[in-house]
């Protein structure tokens, strides 16, 4: 059966130890700190003490740092995060560029001075929207297989001129796993002789029914280089967001997943995070993976420095003890002793499923020279 010792239940909560025995013991339950409790006692602590527990871990029970979900009251509209999929040399990197220029801001500054994963763009309109760059499909599916689920929607690029490829049911079969919507930007219209109605016929082949067909996946043909029906687009996109009612907290600690990462020689440990809930703030104190760090700047997109980052803003963080993956989950705790905690028993759980995975490698060597 799955247990766990009421330290380590404290220790992934970011509790106190003292404050888990006390409550086992409101619940008629005696353990101290290096006692085992099992899986069911470990979720009912878990919510006796406001927090939401979430087993994931292959055989073990890992439980969130989530703290208590939040009300409806709490919740508050946040921009949609749209990732942009498609096959090779379909035009993917020039609708983002494209899609960039529509930022109201962009324009007073001049122009994009930082390429960083992830940007978020703000239209005449008001409405915000975040862009996720990297996940190329090997990324997406290495973030899937972290449990990370950061994108709303997938904007599926089809160019025109050449039609439905292996990449591009690739991302089809990434946006159905993921649960998320698509909307299809049939790209390079401007081409002369190109069919883009031949692109919704081989949308159908794969289940994919656009709009004009009489399906529920929107469409939209655009030329990213020359620059049409991006306003048209960016419709859909927020229309699917209105759908989607996407909120979250902002008032909470914050929550995020690590979009990229990397050591930067000046700057050390720097990761882009996305924030999904709370708001971020210099000087917090954050967990990522078996990182951590006090986060001594922040900067968004175009590498201005910000104090504050509310759900659904990418930013780059500075501080962090190390570089942590893609995909890694990073929170908000209390102080550096908990972050601490939480990082060795990580480090700890790592070097446990590596000792494992080696075992059994040896198990297998050992058959083969029986
Ligand atoms: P990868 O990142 O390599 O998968 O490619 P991508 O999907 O990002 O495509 P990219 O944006 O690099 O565009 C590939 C080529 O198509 C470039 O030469 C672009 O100039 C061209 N292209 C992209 N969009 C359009 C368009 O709307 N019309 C025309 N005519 N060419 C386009
Ligand atoms: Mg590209």
């Amino acid at each position: 059966p799955e247990t766990i010792t009421v330290q380590e239940l404290a220790n992934r909560m970011a509790a106190r130890g003292g404050e888990v025995v006390k409550t086992l013991f409101r619940m008629g339950v005696m353990a101290t700190l290096t006692q085992t409790i099992d899986a069911d006692t470990a979720e009912l602590v878990v919510t006796e003490m406001g927090h939401r527990p979430k087993r994931v871990a292959e055989s073990d029970v890992e439980l969130g740092l989530e703290g208590a979900p939040d009300t409806e009251a709490e919740l508050q509209p946040r921009p949609p995060v749209v990732t942009i999929m498609g096959h090779v040399d379909h035009g993917k990197t020039s609708l983002l560029d494209a899609l960039r220029q529509t930022d109201v801001a962009a324009h007073e500054a001049g122009g994009i001075t930082q390429h960083i994963g992830a940007y978020q763009i703000e239209l005449p309109s008001g409405g915000k929207v975040t862009f996720i760059d990297t996940p190329g499909h090997e990324a997406f599916t290495a973030m899937r297989a972290r449990g990370a689920s950061v994108t709303d929607m997938v904007v599926l690029v089809v160019a025109a001129d050449d039609g439905v490829m292996p990449q591009t049911v690739e991302a089809i079969r990434h946006a159905r796993a993921a649960n998320v919507p698509l909307i299809v930007a049939i790209n390079k219209i401007d081409k002369p002789g190109v069919r883009p109605d031949r692109v919704r016929q081989e949308l159908l082949q794969h289940e994919v029914v656009v709009e004009s067909l009489g399906g529920e996946t929107q469409e939209v043909e655009v030329s990213a280089t020359q620059r049409i029906n991006l306003d048209k687009l960016l419709e859909a996109i927020l229309l699917q967001a209105e759908i989607l009612d996407l909120r979250a907290n902002p008032n909470r600690p914050a929550e995020g997943t690590v979009i990229e990462s990397k050591l930067d020689r000046g700057r050390g440990p720097v990761a882009t995070v996305l924030v999904q809930r709370g708001t971020l703030r210099q000087g917090d104190i954050v967990v990522a993976g078996t990182e951590w760090g006090r986060v001594r700047a922040m900067l968004d997109d175009r590498g201005r420095q910000i104090k504050e980052a509310p759900p659904s803003l990418p930013v780059e963080i500075l501080g962090l003890s190390g570089v942590p993956a893609a995909g890694e989950h990073c929170i908000v705790v209390p102080d550096e002793a908990r972050a601490r905690e939480i990082s060795e028993y990580r480090q700890r759980r790592a070097r446990e499923k590596a000792a494992l995975a080696a075992g059994a490698g040896r198990g297998t060597l050992n058959e083969m020279l029986a």
